[in-house]
């Protein structure tokens, strides 16, 4: 099994261009020669050229939250895979449960972003993960493979090395924002769950190879308990990525 961990800091809505070049000038340094990892940073668009620019000839990537779909046209207020690769994303993260909670995001959108993302060649960390009612309600099986599904509608017929490209976050939207984090046993449960379904649908080569993150109240005193797991490659943090000790932290888990 020669799957690299991906350690990726979500910065969601926060910093200015000003902060973010701030956050990376004295993150690079701190995790100088870091090859265990990969090391990965999603600013908000209006960052990219700035963080791009700031990390270019390192060892962090540096990621988009969101796209759309569409290659281009009249969608105000939205940015396109092709906009997004011109300022240096190499990855995004797609169906976050927060695009999902408020801004209606639905399996069928996560797919449509998905085909777009594997045609131009972004790497896409495509977000799943149940909510409490459903945890409380022993539907987290159903859910994670619901998703899985609609995520993955019609790639089977892909090359299975633009297959190879995806990521997975596990991330439990009761875990997220929360300081509740999922125990070790019960992400690896999850992912196992994940990892049944990728299997399903398109065999089990690729499941076996597809990296599935952690994601949800990640920070450096658990870091290690998750991320040592085997099942578990890597972690999408979000708090505890804003500042670069705690985030190295986590990176040097
Ligand atoms: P927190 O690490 O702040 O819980 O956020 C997790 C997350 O949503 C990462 O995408």
């Amino acid at each position: 099994m020669s799957r690299k961990k991906l350690i990726a800091a979500n910065w969601k809505m926060y910093k200015t261009p000003a902060e973010a070049k701030a956050f990376v000038d004295a993150f690079l340094p701190l995790v100088a020669g870091h090859t265990r990892d990969e090391i990965a940073i999603f600013p908000s668009p209006v960052l990219l050229p700035t963080v791009t620019a700031a990390a270019k000839g390192s060892n962090v990537a540096v990621g988009c939250q969101n796209m759309h779909f569409a290659e281009e046209g009249a969608y105000t207020g939205e940015t396109s895979v092709r906009q997004l690769m011109a300022v240096g994303a190499t990855h995004t993260l797609i169906g976050h449960s927060e695009r999902r909670q408020y801004f209606a995001e639905t399996d069928e959108i996560v797919n449509k972003k998905l085909h777009t993302a594997l045609k131009r060649g972004i790497v896409p960390i495509v977000c799943v993960g149940e909510v409490l009612a459903e945890r409380e309600a022993g539907k987290t099986e159903s859910v994670l493979r619901t998703q899985v599904t609609g995520a993955f509608a019609g790639i089977q017929g892909l090359a299975a090395e633009v297959l190879a490209s995806i990521v997975i976050a596990y991330e439990p939207v009761w875990a997220i924002g929360t300081g509740k984090t999922a125990t070790p046993e019960m992400a690896v449960d999850a992912h196992k769950i994940i990892r049944a379904e990728v299997a399903r649908l398109l065999g089990a080569n690729v499941a076996a190879n597809m990296r599935i993150l952690y994601g949800g109240s990640v920070k450096s005193e658990n870091a290690n308990a998750l991320c040592c797991q085997e099942e578990i490659d890597g972690a999408l943090v979000g708090g505890a990525s804003l500042k670069p000790d705690s985030f190295t932290a986590i990176v040097k888990y």
